[in-house]
């Protein structure tokens, strides 16, 4: 089997959504201090929380931009809530699977979603529960992701 699915692939080598807002409503910055990679992800929300439109930047590596063009794709028409419930497993079982050392990219594109949505929440002054925001240790991660 090759090591990367063909929509991994495909995502990784025509991203949806790459650019940034000018006047997004969120947005949200994470970096994974191991490999470096960074990705920036923005958020345009209407008046029922609904994300009208979402782009990305990511500086990163082939499977870090495959997932963050899933998962923009994902939350894309979606409520803000259901956004934040997007989770990194989610997006890799959307790309027919990562290979397991790359699983990590697909939490920073989860993250960035969840960082995006934070930031959206601070601007608007609406309260949340710190606790959906709280950093992914690695024993976390491993569980995050089934392993
Ligand atoms: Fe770092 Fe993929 S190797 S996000």
């Amino acid at each position: 089997m090759a090591l990367y699915s063909e929509k991994v692939m495909d995502h990784f080598r025509n991203p949806r959504n790459v650019g940034q807002i000018d006047d997004a409503d969120g947005v949200g910055e994470v970096g994974n201090a191991k490999c470096g990679d960074i990705m920036r992800m923005y958020l345009k929300v209407d008046e029922n929380q609904v994300i009208t439109d979402v782009k990305f930047n990511t500086f990163g590596c082939g499977s870090a931009i495959a997932t963050s063009s899933m998962a923009t794709e994902l939350i894309k028409g979606k409520t803000i809530q259901e956004a934040l419930e997007l989770s990194n497993k989610a997006v890799v079982e959307a790309l027919d699977g990562l290979p397991v050392h790359k699983l990590h990219c697909s939490v920073l594109a989860e993250q960035a979603v969840r960082a995006a949505v934070k930031d959206y929440y601070d601007r608007h002054g609406i309260a949340y529960d710190p606790e959906d925001f709280r950093e992914m240790d690695e024993d976390e991660l491993h569980e995050h992701v089934g392993h």
